[in-house]
């Protein structure tokens, strides 16, 4: 492992359950939590209210630039067309050449009190952070990830048609995994964590007995 603040990279698939487990990992080891995705889909976000087409690579490379801490706090982030708009404008290598170096900060230099970072992505153990010292590769089935999205937006009062969600969640994947510029895959040093049958207390038990093997004890002694 290199020396500096832990890096934990935490990818995977659409809806796979990286935010909650992120999230609880950092809280249980003292860590700061980067939700990546929601950059991609602040960028989404803009280049769909100035009226543009997210897959128009001019577009999304202009929105990518004017990105500010604001835009990370809509509650829209989370709706289906920005979550589509993200994944299309997330496909621009000019996009992810932008937000490169504010994700690649904040794992250099985590907040104060952070004894490192957890970062959930796409592209973190790959390309952000190649060299973080804990790689984990969340994943499930295509049906189990759709069902959880599902019952998500229900629970957030928004109206839902699973087979709809799982035609999303399917169509993500492919344009995530198929694009040029740093394709959703995981990295060849990754723990692939496959949550299908475990709910989050167990996906958590799991990665974290994954890091303490990795690390050999508490990782933020
Ligand atoms: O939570 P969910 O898995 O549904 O999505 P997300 O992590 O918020 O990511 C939204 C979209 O942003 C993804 O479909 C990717 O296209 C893109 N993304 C990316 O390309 N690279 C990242 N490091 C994070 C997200």
């Amino acid at each position: 492992m290199t020396s500096g603040p832990l890096v934990i990279a935490v990818d995977g698939p659409a809806a796979a359950g990286k935010g909650t487990l992120s999230r609880r990992l950092a809280d249980r080891l003292g860590l700061a939590y980067l939700d990546t995705g929601l950059l991609y889909r602040a960028v989404g976000r803009r280049v769909l209210t100035a009226g543009g087409d997210p897959s128009d690579a001019a577009a999304a490379t202009a929105a990518a630039a004017a990105i500010g801490v604001a835009d990370l706090d809509h509650p829209d982030l989370r709706d289906e067309r920005v979550t589509d708009a993200a994944s299309k404008v997330a496909a621009v290598p000019e996009v992810r050449a932008a937000l490169l170096a504010f994700q690649r900060s904040f794992a250099a230099a985590p907040p104060p009190g952070a004894a490192g970072v957890v970062m959930d992505g796409r592209d973190i153990g790959t390309v952000v952070c190649p060299d973080a010292g804990v790689k984990i590769f969340v994943t499930a089935s295509p049906e189990e990830r759709a069902q959880r999205r599902h019952k998500e937006l229900l629970g957030r009062g928004t109206a839902s048609i699973y087979a709809r969600v799982l035609a999303d969640v399917i169509a993500r994947d492919q344009r995530d995994s198929e694009r040029e510029a740093a394709p959703l895959k995981r990295a060849a040093d990754a723990f692939v964590l496959d949550t299908t049958a475990l709910d989050a207390d167990e996906a958590l038990a799991a990665a974290l007995r994954h890091i303490e093997a990795v690390t050999g004890g508490d990782p933020c002694r």
